[in-house]
């Protein structure tokens, strides 16, 4: 399998809200397949040299939408040049800007981790590295970007898994299943 993602040199890409287990399930797919993980929010702290509330805060939630959209073109230009098999994850809004999801659906496999309000609220219960919800309301937030950004999910991905009530290694299971069938079809294109 991971031989197949190699050839491919695609990558998987994971999107999803805050609290789906993208990194979760991204670290866990590295260590099936033995392709490299790539998390953006990190690689933009790196770049920037400010942790995302910081960057939020000084230079605004634009501007780091900008920065992933720079991002995604520069892995999406690595593709071209043979330096393309790892396992992405993303930040939960990179779906907002229309050039990203087009970039979504070009790159690789791109897979929608559809996680419940319920288990949302409850995996982001401690998390204060999410400039978004510093709010009173978590519930309302995490509802309203449930609405917002469903058919962006949907728009940019090639798989759904509604995984709400999956464990880890089921989720990493159905999209290396899904990978073989989609990447076949890649290396038949050539
Ligand atoms: C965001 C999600 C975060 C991070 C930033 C904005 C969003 O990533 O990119 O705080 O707009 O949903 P995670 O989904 O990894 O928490």
């Amino acid at each position: 399998m991971s031989e197949l993602l190699r050839t491919a040199g695609r990558p998987i890409v994971l999107i999803g809200l805050m609290g789906s287990g993208k990194s979760t399930v991204g670290r866990e797919l590295s260590r099936r397949t033995g392709l490299s993980l790539l998390d953006m929010d990190a690689v933009i702290e790196e770049q920037v040299g400010l942790s995302i509330p910081d960057i939020f805060r000084e230079k605004g939630e634009a501007h780091f939408r900008l920065l992933e959209t720079a991002l995604l073109r520069y892995l999406e230009q690595g593709i071209a040049s043979g330096h393309g098999a790892h396992i992405i994850s993303t930040g939960g809004g990179v779906v907002l800007r229309p050039e990203n999801r087009e970039i979504l659906r070009r790159m690789g496999l791109t897979v929608w981790l559809n996680v419940d309000l319920a288990n949302l609220l409850l995996r982001t219960a401690r998390a204060q590295n999410r400039p978004l919800l510093q709010v009173a309301d978590r519930e309302a937030t995490l509802r309203a970007l449930l609405v917002e950004r469903s058919p962006l999910y949907t728009q940019a991905s090639h798989l759904r898994i509604n995984s709400s009530e999956m464990k880890v290694p089921e989720v990493v299971n159905t999209i290396l299943r899904y990978a073989q069938k989609h990447f076949k079809r890649f290396a038949r294109r050539g």
